[in-house]
């Protein structure tokens, strides 16, 4: 593959991802996730924003530590403290990157009241400090898409004479559509003088549903970079989704000749762990990667697949990491059945994790019958890690038609064991109340959903809670045959979460300030 026809992938599902409202994650998942990546072929990891906090920066220094061929990238404003701070972070990756931003239309340019020429000047010197640290520098005008075309032009030209090796045009808020995402990537090549011999990156986020459209169409007018998330992950409506950009190029490939390194099986599995870890299930008819991006129910559709999986199929479940498979587990299944089920699924146990997984599978397979693909993949998505502050560990509901609605439950908090009783409306309200009385809390229930794994009344329940506190919003999920321990164990996860973002915020800064460009 010629450069040329290279789209290089920039994933920020570490940094963008995780700014999505109750998408924290803990260091450790980082980690594994920043590792998929890297093994799935990203060319370039975005993976935080080093001087939003201490967890932050340790987050991005550990991956850089780590990375084994992606160039490694934090995120810092116009500023030479947070340029710095970025440099201390990545400067331990074998590849490492510095993006710094700037907000450039008249919007965001009120906000730290700069006017036009200051902050021409401030693009100037920070993008020449980030150079003279690290020679791959990546600069973005924030809210490119609505900043005047001339100004955009001059303040671009800037930041690749101050040595940007990457200019990345963001559309922050979602406002461009596919013609004029071509367009201005078009217009910059054409009038942006040394806009040759740099790589220009598209950056587009989902309000109108139209990032991954935006993204493709500025890949056709030149830009070479395209910058994106798994599942979308991302603030508001999202980014545009990796495994989405990379489908399209594989199958559209005809029209659209470009290609990425990524190896596409991987991306069923970082799919799976990154719902997982992040806490949003990826919504059943998502394209790629949905539950039912593969499912085939009407008759018609059914027929035509027995007879050829081409008609209603544009690409093969394989090529996205999905095996199509018969072998159904029970309560008989041994271990390595399960690991090579997992593996099947796209689930790499070693022997500690796997010993972990087949105690959780024996319980659940005493208590349903026969366990589905699904069933694996929701026990593989809840369950509760070592580190976790709050494990429930008993619990006895009691209810029914007339009778006061009970929850007997014992908590592990910190180390130590606790019990309470106590009543609600309802089972579900009961356990909510006995945690609550346990691990007292401001935090507010915003939602609570059930959903059935499977068909039948042995299904497993899978429930998502996300609860806000102080403007910090984290989400919990949780998988059971009993209805009231999974929607227990989903507001623990939920409560976990926010014990760790609680940690991750103390004393430090927790939004980004536009008043922190200088
Ligand atoms: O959406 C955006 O503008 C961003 C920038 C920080 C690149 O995420
Ligand atoms: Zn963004």
């Amino acid at each position: 593959m010629s450069e040329q026809d290279k789209v290089f992938i920039f994933d920020t599902t570490l940094r963008d991802g995780e700014q999505s409202p109750g998408a924290t994650m803990s260091h450790a998942e980082k980690l594994e996730i920043a590792g998929l990546l890297d093994e799935m072929g990203v060319d370039i990891i975005e993976a935080g924003f080093p001087i939003a906090s201490e967890g932050d920066f340790a987050a991005v220094k550990a991956i850089s530590e780590q990375a084994k061929n992606s160039v490694i990238c934090g995120l810092a404003r116009a500023n030479f403290k947070d340029i710095d701070r970025c440099w201390e972070a990545v400067k331990h990756a074998k590849r490492p990157r510095i993006h710094t931003f700037i907000g450039t239309s008249p919007l965001h340019r009120a906000i730290p009241n700069l006017n036009m020429d200051e902050m021409a000047e401030r693009i100037h010197e920070t993008v020449t400090h980030a150079r003279n640290l690290c020679d791959n520098v990546q600069w973005s005008p924030m809210d490119a898409t609505r900043t005047e075309e001339d100004y955009l032009c001059r303040t671009v030209e800037i930041a690749i004479k101050a040595g940007a090796t990457t200019i990345n045009i963001p559309d922050t808020v979602g406002y461009t559509a596919p013609r004029e995402s071509a367009a201005l990537i078009s217009m910059l090549l054409e009038r942006v003088p040394g806009a040759d011999e740099i790589i220009f990156a598209t950056h587009c986020h989902n309000d109108l549903g139209m990032a991954t459209a935006n993204s493709l169409a500025a890949v056709e007018a030149g830009a070479r970079q395209v910058e994106c998330t798994i599942n979308g992950l991302g603030e508001r409506a999202g980014n545009t989704a990796l495994e989405e950009v990379v489908m399209a190029l594989k199958v559209r490939n005809d029209i659209m000749p470009f290609q990425t390194g990524i190896d596409s099986t991987k991306l069923m599995n970082i799919s799976r762990r990154v719902a997982s870890v992040s806490g949003f299930p990826v919504q059943f008819n998502k394209a790629i990667v949905g539950k039912n991006a593969f499912a085939h129910e009407s008759g018609i559709h059914q027929d035509g697949m027995l007879k050829n999986a081409e008609t209603f199929e544009i690409m093969r479940p394989e090529d996205v990491g999905l095996q199509a498979t018969n072998i159904v587990l029970g309560k008989h299944s041994g271990r390595a059945a399960l690991r090579s089920k997992l593996a099947e699924l796209g689930f790499e146990l070693g022997d500690n994790q796997l010993k972990d997984v087949f105690v959780r599978f024996k319980t659940l397979a005493d208590q349903k019958k026969e366990v589905y693909d699904d069933d694996l993949i929701a026990l593989m998505q809840s369950g509760d890690a070592e580190a976790d502050h709050i494990r429930l560990t008993a619990l006895k509901v009691s209810c029914g038609m007339g009778l006061e609605k009970s929850a007997e439950m014992t908590l592990e908090i910190g180390g130590e064991e606790t019990s309470v009783r106590a009543t609600g409306d309802g089972p579900v309200d009961a356990a909510f109340n006995a945690v609550k009385a346990l691990f007292p809390h401001q935090a507010r229930l915003q939602v609570y959903q059930v959903a059935a794994v499977t068909e039948g009344t042995d299904a497993q329940a899978t429930v998502s809670v996300r609860l806000e506190e102080d403007g910090k919003i984290a989400t919990g999920q949780s998988a059971d045959v009993d209805t009231v321990v999974a929607s227990v164990k989903a507001y623990v996860d939920a409560l976990n979460r926010l014990v760790v973002r609680r940690e991750k915020s103390g004393g430090d800064t927790p939004e980004v300030s536009y008043k922190d460009v200088s």
